[in-house]
């Protein structure tokens, strides 16, 4: 089994520095080593460098903010890890913002079309170019991917290729008003907090595989936004949202994720450790790597 880390320093779908070093430390905090001991071939050819970017002009389309740098780079990332999906490698892919996901998520269904995404953030990621607010193109992935909202020529490389019936939420609770109704109406499945609360984690993700996968036939995308976790467990983020998922509650999901055999690519998104103490940082890099271990395999016993 081959795991290839793609390590994406980007920080153009949001406007706070330092997301972009998350990748970097996460990397520097031993992530290639713990992955090789829990029995994994490690690929890992180095940070991105995106230098497809040198030299762009980017004054904002309508509302979207540095739109031609995150096509590019997004682009650049669904080419890398549907090349390592393609070769039957695990990508797992360290942010950066969570517009990076328009490309891993379009790179895993290049390998994979059948793939279904099972998405973890206080955050449903999923406006529009219509209905953004912040114009913060980390707020927009899951929309692009989805072929929502009036088409843009500059992502003209995004293919609306995943459907609303193989998308699940787990952990939203701050979602814009608009996206509550993109929601509704696409009838996309989500489980807020409420539900976390009510039904308890293994609950909770059981029924997300069973709307999302009811057959667990289906290959899994699992995209990780660190601000699901409470800001007391991962408070190095640039959105954080108080009363988020516990520490045990995010390795749950990674880990029951596992036992289904059926994971194909990862993302573990948002660590920003320029934001906090020193302390605060290196809690939120090492809880950004214990996920991935949970994800890739890792256990208690
Ligand atoms: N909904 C807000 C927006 O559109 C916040 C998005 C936060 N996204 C994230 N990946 N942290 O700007
Ligand atoms: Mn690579
Ligand atoms: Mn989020
Ligand atoms: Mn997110």
């Amino acid at each position: 089994l081959t795991a290839a880390i793609v390590g994406c320093p980007f920080s153009g779908g949001q406007p706070r520095v330092g997301v972009d070093q998350g990748p970097i430390h996460m990397v520097e905090a031993g992530l290639v080593e713990q992955l090789t001991e829990l029995g994994w071939k490690v690929k890992f050819d180095g940070h991105h460098q995106f230098e497809e970017v040198n030299g762009i002009t980017d004054p904002p389309i309508g509302k979207l903010k540095n739109p031609r740098l995150v096509s590019t780079v997004t682009e650049a990332v669904a080419k890398a890890v549907g090349g390592h999906a393609n070769k039957g490698e695990l990508p797992v892919t360290l942010g950066g913002d969570h517009s990076l996901a328009m490309g891993t998520i379009s790179g895993t269904l290049d390998a994979h079309p059948d793939a279904c995404v099972i998405w973890i953030d206080a955050h449903a990621d999923i406006n529009t170019a219509e209905s953004t607010d912040s114009g913060n193109i980390h707020g927009m992935p899951v929309s692009f991917l989805l072929g929502l909202g009036s088409p843009i020529p500059e992502f003209g490389w995004v293919k609306p290729i995943l459907k609303p019936e193989r998308l699940v939420y787990i952990g939203l609770r701050d979602v814009d008003a608009g996206e509550k109704r993109i929601l509704k109406e696409n009838k996309i499945k989500a489980f807020s907090m409420h539900e976390v609360d009510k039904y308890g984690i293994g609950k909770v993700v059981e029924m997300a595989l069973d709307h999302v996968n009811p057959k667990r036939a289906f290959p899994i995308h699992l995209s990780f936004d660190v601000d699901a976790l409470d800001p007391s467990v991962a408070p190095s983020t640039g959105t954080p949202v108080r009363g988020g998922l516990t520490f045990r509650e995010g390795h749950y999901i990674c880990e029951a994720i596992w036992e289904t055999g059926l994971l194909v690519a990862l993302d573990l998104m948002e660590v920003n450790p320029s934001l906090a103490d020193a302390a605060s940082v290196k809690q939120t890099v090492a809880v950004g790597c214990s996920l991935v271990r949970a994800a890739l395999g890792e256990t208690l016993l």
